[in-house]
């Protein structure tokens, strides 16, 4: 594929991540991050990926950060944006690129949960307006959401496709811009079964979590809920489910546990307590256990397709 110059906006968590993987794939980058620090950040962020990937560090010579948006996005045929998510933000931001690049100059978002067509309403160009929801740390994680929104043009589509399978992502076409796209619908649908199993007091959190990585998480992989009834056959699926559809929780509010939660100031591992206790360098295990999973996974992608 032609080698392009690819605006990135925010040099954050994603933002940095997104910037390496398509200076990985041979594109100019250039990224815009208004805050000074997070600016001088970068190079020791973007060489720990390159050293945990064991890739050459001179790709991070193809990505540059800026403090102005338009020297980032100058010329550049796609911009992904990875600032905050605040619509407000997103929409100036749109408006903003709109007048520093080109009319079909691609224009993505990562918003995990804003529907593109609403960062984009107010454009003049909306069919090259679209989302591409990156699975964090998104260098690592091979899947991107390409969500249509109702403007989206096809070329717009294939093309950003196009990109994505080229810098080794698996890009999925999704038809319709609908909330939590279809990766974080799937998510907390089993999320929000997991918070009423422990609030109803049938299991613990830690037992949530050794049920899906021992059991069925341990086959995900390699076979998705579509091929696993096709595997077990339909007819058995639909006995199943006529059976437990109707105990599944069906709340349509976020579950009082974690509200309350919350409340107590347990947000999890940055406190030392959410749904379980962290104690002293726990959470620095599990963070860690993570990321060596998720890299030897990513190199063996990368020898596998080599
Ligand atoms: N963190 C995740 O797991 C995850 C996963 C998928 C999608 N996302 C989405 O990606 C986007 C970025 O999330 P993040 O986790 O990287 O956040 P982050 O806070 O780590 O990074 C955002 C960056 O944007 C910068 N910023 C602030 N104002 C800006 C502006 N006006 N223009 C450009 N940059 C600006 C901030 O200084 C910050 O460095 C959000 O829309 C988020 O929902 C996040």
């Amino acid at each position: 594929m032609q080698k392009q110059k690819i605006g990135v906006i925010g040099g954050g968590l994603m933002g940095h991540g997104i910037a390496y993987l398509l200076a990985a794939a041979g594109h100019n980058i250039g990224v815009f991050e208004p805050e000074a620090n997070v600016r001088a950040s970068m190079p020791a962020r973007l060489h720990a990926i390159a050293d945990l990937l064991g890739d050459d560090s001179a790709l991070l010579q193809r990505i540059e950060a800026h403090g102005q948006l338009a020297a980032a996005v100058k010329d550049a045929a796609f911009v992904f944006e990875a600032a905050p998510e605040k619509l407000p933000l997103k929409q100036r931001i749109f408006a903003e690129l709109e007048g520093a690049v080109a009319a079909d100059t691609i224009l993505a978002s990562n918003s995990s949960a804003i529907p593109s067509t609403e960062i984009g309403r107010a454009l003049t160009h909306r069919e090259r307006v679209i989302g591409t929801h990156f699975w964090n740390p998104p260098h690592l994680v091979p899947l991107v959401e390409v969500i249509q929104n109702e403007k989206t043009s096809d070329a717009v589509v294939h093309a950003t496709m196009e990109l994505l399978r080229d810098a080794g992502k698996t890009p999925v076409h999704v038809r319709r811009d609908v909330p939590g796209f279809v990766g974080n619908r799937l998510q907390h649908a089993m999320k929000r079964e997991a918070f009423a199993l422990v609030a109803a007091g049938v299991c613990d959190a830690e037992t949530v979590d050794t049920v899906v990585k021992e059991g069925f998480g341990a086959r995900t992989a390699v076979l998705g809920p579509m091929e696993q009834s096709d595997l077990v056959g339909l007819d058995l699926a639909l006995d199943i489910a006529d059976v437990l559809y109707q105990h599944l929780d069906s709340t349509a509010s976020a579950p009082a546990i974690l509200r309350e939660k919350v409340k107590a100031g347990k947000l999890g591992m940055k406190t030392g307590e959410g749904l379980r206790k962290w104690g002293p360098g726990e959470a620095d295990a599990v963070r860690q256990r993570l990321s060596r999973f998720l890299a030897e996974q990513a190199k063996a992608r990368k020898k596998g397709s080599a």
